[in-house]
């Protein structure tokens, strides 16, 4: 997984058709997704129920391109090994999740994986000042995680601040909901690379008609190059 910061979209699954999901990964990266975002949820972390790692195991052989698992649960610690051996390629935990951030970073590295450390809207950037170099990426929550579809928060502020934060370390800023091509542009003007976006890449198309997944997709594409 070679490092830079073009502009890299990551639909979330989340926004797919749960009984079809190895099918809907394959049409959206045909349609042109640079990464496959996958959200698990806890029901208790968060307010939401979705998969474990058997189902994230599952979808390994349909993703061709880069596997990004969202853990919005808690605890986190006695899953790294599932999520290691599911095959995710990054594998990020909330700050909130517990009071070991840094164990958990330095645990998912450990078990062959990319870092991520991802931010709900409530909290500070200042929360990751000091783990940036156990990490790989750092997930700006641009909603109250739990659900897809929501309305964007504007978070333009704190990804700046992380922007300079990070510096030159190899560390993704990557910002997760509501991104459309009318909040993308903010985002990336303000030093995100990596956009998750649910309903804005799923809505209109399907397995049978995935044209409008790639439709969408370059629509949020273009929305950030101008
Ligand atoms: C929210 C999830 C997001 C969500 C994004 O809890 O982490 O990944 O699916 O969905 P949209 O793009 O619809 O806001
Ligand atoms: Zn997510």
């Amino acid at each position: 997984m070679p490092f830079d910061r073009s502009i890299k979209i990551a639909p979330s699954i989340l926004a797919a058709d749960f009984a079809n999901f190895g099918a809907e990964v394959r049409a959206v990266e045909d349609q042109g997704a640079d990464w496959i975002h996958i959200d698990v949820m806890d029901g208790h972390f968060v307010p939401n129920l979705t998969f474990g790692p058997p189902m994230v195991k599952a979808l390994r052989p349909h993703v061709k391109t880069v596997m990004d698992v969202h853990l919005m649960i808690s605890p986190v610690d006695a899953y790294i090994d599932a999520y290691a051996d599911a095959g995710a390629d990054v594998l990020t935990a909330h700050v909130e999740a517990g009071p070991h951030i840094h164990r958990t970073l330095q645990a998912i590295r450990g078990a062959g994986m990319k870092a991520g450390v991802a931010l709900n809207p409530g909290t500070p950037a200042s929360a990751v000042a000091e783990v940036l170099d156990l990490c790989d990426l750092v997930c700006v929550m641009t909603v109250n995680p739990g659900f897809g579809g929501q309305s964007f928060i504007d978070m333009t502020g704190k990804i700046a601040e992380l922007r300079t934060m990070i510096g030159d370390r190899e560390v993704h800023i990557e910002i997760d909901g509501g991104v459309d091509a009318k909040t993308a542009p903010l985002v990336a003007r303000a030093g995100a690379d990596v956009l998750v976006a649910g309903s804005a890449v799923f809505r209109g198309g399907s397995v049978e008609d995935p044209a409008p997944y790639g439709e969408n997709i370059r629509t949020i594409r273009a929305s950030v190059d101008v």
